[in-house]
């Protein structure tokens, strides 16, 4: 099985960005742990960061017929991107939703998720555990 995780806008700032809120693994330290568990599983990982709203939109087109599952940390565009959700349904990849912090217990405007009717499910407030369950939820998305 064939997962691609996508990051989105700061994510690369992960280590040094307000870690009481997002902790301080940097994104490739993230990789490295759900890499080493996706090995064990027998799966096979890709990540990738982009700070551009246009980007994760081509990778999830792009995503058709190449991943089996999508696993994505939208970030901001969560709350904000109708053309991810879009894509989203549009390619029919099914997508997890992953978020280090929980959204629902922040500001008002994070409680909201663009994107969350159109994924199989939303894993929120785990920190780097959240990456680690959409994995397992990834590799289990056709025992539903
Ligand atoms: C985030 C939560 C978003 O509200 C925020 O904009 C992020 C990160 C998270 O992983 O907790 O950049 O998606």
């Amino acid at each position: 099985m064939k997962i691609l995780y996508l990051n989105g806008p700061n994510l690369n700032l992960l280590g040094q960005r307000q870690p009481e809120i997002y902790g301080r693994r940097t994104l490739a330290e993230i990789e490295a742990e759900v890499r080493k568990r996706a090995i064990k599983l027998g799966s096979e990982v890709e990540f990738r960061q982009s700070n551009s709203e246009g980007e994760l939109v081509n990778w999830i087109q792009a995503a058709k017929g190449r991943f089996d599952v999508l696993v994505l940390n939208a970030a901001a565009y969560t709350h904000t991107s109708v053309a991810l959700r879009d894509a989203i349904a549009a390619v029919g990849v099914p997508t997890i939703e992953v978020h280090l912090s929980n959204i629902t217990a922040r500001e008002k405007f994070r409680r909201k998720s663009l994107i969350a009717p159109v994924c199989v499910g939303q894993i929120t407030g785990f920190g780097t555990t959240s990456y680690m369950l959409a994995l397992e939820a990834a590799v289990n998305i056709n025992a539903r």
